[in-house]
């Protein structure tokens, strides 16, 4: 999605993503990091050329014309661009990864809106099929087990490297995921890290009713507790936190930046709440233990789940049930509801779904019948000491959270018409194809093209993150344009659909290199900030403004399980789609503002349902010779 961050490496000093204390390093791990590649600076005429190409669909002739002059005047020898980009030379030189640290604070750190729904990505499981609490919390030890079972992989270096177009992965997002928190700041929040050192976490944090609990999950002689004890030990916790009129402490994590920061410090005050405070941050991950939602039809069930996956539903219902700057919180409701929600700043949405098919694997395997256990302690409750002026922010907080609450709009549906096997019988890219139909439901509903943004992996480089992929083409808008066009004959429909979505594959394979345009126009910006020099005009003009207004924020998350991730827009009047193509059908999350009365999600929904279609009767009734 739009937002994603750069994790500075481990084993050097890191600044933004703190490991509390420096333990030791695992060396397969720092041997396989220090064979990646570092992330190239591209060539300036490249990516200005590559940008002018890019606003083609999406400004005006006028505006197009304007932005040829900029550039002109940017590429001029030794002027404004020459030296950024040698600034920028010089930071690649020296650093890891020139964009990781500014792409942290500037997309991320810095980025003041609340986490819920404008920044942190949730996950929808299927249903699971119990109906009660026993199933619930036998579930959720099930699931925490499994939690630990990819820890050790990581612990002990044991999960496989990943590969893109056969190259091997930046595996650093995994080693950042466990065990790590954000922490607000005035101006700037900060993401600790308490995986490594000389103590490494051992415990996790359960909440219930809006109470938390601190659960250690390994035994005394460091192997991690079994599924029953896991159960007993919620059980335990469940019957110690059955009183519903607690006050919501973790809305407080709800709230705008800058109000949190200030809320946390004046919740730190008190000993007892920060060492409850503390005891959360530190913890491995959350489990939160949520109440039943309100019945709704099966249709809107997913779209309901996905709601409660991104902000957990108000203050009535389970908002209050989480501690959102967590970085990884896995939620089991009793009605059988499950997913996660994960702050963003330290990993895409890929390492996050990859834990989650190995833990939904496991939850499946059969248990193993055990020996009788030793009694454990209770697990620890973490007590908050609610002073009038920290009453006063969680009522602050729960307005501003309502509110948002309201205003989200969102469709998570199932195209079951079919999945990733069609575009590929057909020889096309599923991503494209699925691209293509999003810039035409679009097209449809507006009339016009508009700034896409779509993810593209930068893992193949160390310390990557994500480049965009500008999905809106000219070829993609020679498609829209003649694909409701009678005069045109069905044959160059599909010659302008199949050009389209070769023009998508190929940008999306020069994003991957590290050859897109975003991340370096981004950085010839911050340079210039950094330089003190005068902003350049071609960043104050309207074409940029129009370039970085992405009305429509795209992601494909694939995973194994049939799941899907969702998050919010980006723009005030723009759309968040999130899918997972599975062979024979597609997960969608696509997500809107009810404030804006342009956008719709359940109409985005439509649109993009009629789209697929279309274009599959379109490629079905013209197919191609077999010479
Ligand atoms: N004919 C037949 N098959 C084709 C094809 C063609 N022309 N083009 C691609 N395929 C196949 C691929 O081989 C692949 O096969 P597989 O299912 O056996 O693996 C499959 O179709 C999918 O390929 P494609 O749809 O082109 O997409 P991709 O898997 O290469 O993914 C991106 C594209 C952009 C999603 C991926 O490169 C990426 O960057 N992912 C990261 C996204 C991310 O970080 N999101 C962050 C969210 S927080």
């Amino acid at each position: 999605m739009f937002f994603a961050s750069v994790a500075r490496s481990m084993a050097r000093a890191p600044r933004l993503l703190q490991p509390v204390s420096s333990g030791r390093l695992p060396g397969r791990y720092v041997s396989h990091q220090e064979g990646l590649p570092p992330l190239p600076v591209p060539p300036l005429p490249q990516t200005l050329e590559r940008y002018v190409l890019a606003l083609q669909p999406i400004v005006s002739p006028e505006e197009l014309a304007h932005t040829r002059d900029l550039v002109r005047d940017f590429l001029k020898p030794g002027g404004v661009g020459e030296r950024l980009q040698k600034g920028l030379e010089r930071r690649a030189r020296k650093h890891e990864n020139w964009l990781s640290d500014w792409w942290l604070k500037t997309a991320y750190l810095e980025y003041r809106l609340p986490v819920v729904v404008h920044s942190s990505p949730g996950v929808v499981l299927p249903k699971q099929d119990f109906q009660d609490r026993q199933g619930q919390l036998r579930f959720a030890a099930k699931l925490i087990e499994g939690a630990l079972d990819f820890k050790t992989m990581i612990d002990n270096e044991t999960l496989p490297v990943e590969y893109l177009g056969g190259k091997p992965l930046c595996m650093n997002q995994y080693y950042q995921i466990l065990s790590s928190c954000r922490i607000p700041g005035p101006k700037r929040d900060s993401v600790v890290n308490y995986a490594r050192g000389k103590k490494p976490s051992t415990h996790i944090t359960v909440v219930h009713n809006f109470q938390f609990f601190e659960l250690d999950v390994y035994s005394s002689d460091g192997s991690p507790l079994t599924t029953d004890q896991i159960f007993l030990q919620l059980e335990k916790i469940w019957n110690t936190s059955l009183q519903t009129n607690k006050e919501p402490i973790g809305i407080l994590t709800t709230n705008h930046r800058n109000s949190w920061a200030k809320a946390y410090n004046n919740l730190i005050k008190d000993k007892t709440n920060k060492e409850s405070v503390r005891s959360i941050e530190k913890s491995i991950f959350t489990i939160c233990l949520d109440a039943p939602m309100p019945r709704v039809s099966d249709d809107i069930y997913r779209s309901r789940v996905a709601a409660q996956m991104l902000h957990g539903g108000g203050s009535r219902w389970n908002s209050g049930n989480r501690w959102f700057d967590k970085t990884l919180q896995f939620i089991v409701a009793e009605d059988g509801s499950c997913g996660l929600v994960y702050e963003h700043a330290p990993s895409e949405g890929p390492p996050i779904v990859a834990m989650l098919d190995h833990i939904v694997e496991y939850t499946k395997k059969p248990e193993m019948v055990r020996s009788p256990m030793v009694p454990l302690p209770m697990p620890k409750k973490l007590r908050f000491n609610i002073t009038p002026e920290i009453k006063n922010d969680i009522e602050k907080a729960k307005q501003n959270l309502n509110i948002m609450v309201q205003d989200l709009d969102i469709s998570a549906i199932v195209f079951h018409q079919f999945g990733k096997n069609f575009p590929k019988s057909q020889k096309i890219s599923p991503d494209a194809f699925i691209q293509m139909a999003l810039q035409l439901a679009y097209y449809r509903m507006y009339n016009e093209a508009c700034a896409t943004y779509e993810s593209a992996s930068l893992r193949m480089f160390r310390l990557g993150r994500t480049d965009t992929i500008r999905s809106a083409s000219v070829d993609s808008l020679k498609f829209v344009q003649a694909m409701d066009d009678s005069g045109k004959q069905e044959q160059e429909k599909v010659e302008l659909l199949r050009r389209a979505t070769q023009a998508h594959r190929a940008y999306t394979d020069m994003a991957i290199r590290g050859d897109a345009i975003d991340r370096h126009l981004l950085g010839l910006k911050l340079q210039a900030i950094e330089d003190l020099v005068s902003m350049p005009e071609l960043f104050m003009d309207t074409s940029f403004a129009v370039a970085m207004h992405f009305n429509l924020s795209t992601s494909q998350v694939p995973a194994k399980t049939d799941c899907v991730m969702c998050f919010g827009p980006v723009v005030p009047d723009g759309y968040g789609v999130c899918y997972n193509p599975m062979d024979d059908h597609i997960n969608f999350a696509i997500s809107a503002f009810n404030s804006c009365a342009e956008t719709n999600a359940a109409r985005m929904a439509h649109y993009l349902e009629k789209a697929l279609l279309d274009m599959r009767l379109l490629l079905q009734s013209n197919p191609r010779s077999k010479l």
